[in-house]
């Protein structure tokens, strides 16, 4: 049996460049990011994005919800992957980025796709599930604790075929470091256990960046 690679320094290099096609306007939205300081880890990386594009692509997807915008770029890959008539409405509690964000996503023509609302994701979720909404792709990339929550309610707004995907489930590696037991490492271990052992879905959990765990509900 084949067996999984360790990824180390060279090779997390090595996928960097060789796992992404230059792309000027996602190097600048990454570059001006950057200028925020320390936040800027939060945004996702840029081989990440590349498959979450596909994945909207080849899923045929016209309705996609996102939990965490910050600078937009998970949302501007996605609304790429997205066709002309497709939307995604994406999610964060603060619009402290967004003008950051609408820049990039103007700049590549991407705006007439996308709706932004401001409040907390679980209770956007729930006003969606209780006006029957349904999204054929869900990306929470928000705060840990809620993990669990998001995961419940995505359940409730997919339909059977859709997708979740759900970045950090990795957590910097700090998943299978016996010496971390803080809240969200705690987290996100019970949910990729709950996750692995849910017959209500299919799962792959990938080792891309902080880890990207595809779910396709049943
Ligand atoms: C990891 S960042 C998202 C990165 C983004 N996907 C990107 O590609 O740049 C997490 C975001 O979740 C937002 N957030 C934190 N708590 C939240 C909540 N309860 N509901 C919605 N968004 C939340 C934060 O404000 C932050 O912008």
């Amino acid at each position: 049996m084949s067996e999984q690679v360790e990824i180390n320094k060279d090779l997390k290099k090595y996928l960097q460049e060789l796992g992404y096609r230059k792309d000027t306007l996602v190097d600048e939205l990454v570059s001006e990011t950057k200028t925020l300081g320390n936040v800027a880890r939060m945004q996702i990386a840029k081989e990440q994005g590349q498959f979450l594009e596909i994945i909207v692509k080849i899923s045929n997807a016209k309705s996609c919800l996102e939990i965490g915008r910050f600078t937009g770029l998970s949302t501007l890959y996605m609304a790429r992957g997205l066709p002309k008539d497709g939307q995604i409405v994406t999610v964060d509690t603060t619009d402290e980025f967004l003008p950051i964000a609408k820049k990039y996503w103007d700049k590549d023509d991407q705006s007439s796709k996308i709706k932004s609302i401001i409040g907390a994701g679980t209770e956007v979720m729930q006003s969606f599930i209780d006006r029957q909404y349904q999204f054929d792709i869900i990306f929470i990339d928000a705060d840990k604790n809620n993990y669990p929550n998001y995961y419940e309610l995505a359940l409730s707004l997919v339909p059977s075929n859709g997708i979740i995907i759900i970045d950090n489930m990795l957590w910097h590696g700090d998943v299978a470091d016996s010496s971390k037991s803080d809240s969200q490492t705690q987290t996100i271990r019970d949910l990729n256990l709950k996750i692995r052992d849910d017959k209500r879905v299919d799962f792959s959990l990938n080792p891309l960046s902080d880890g990207l765990l595809l779910i396709r509900k049943k």
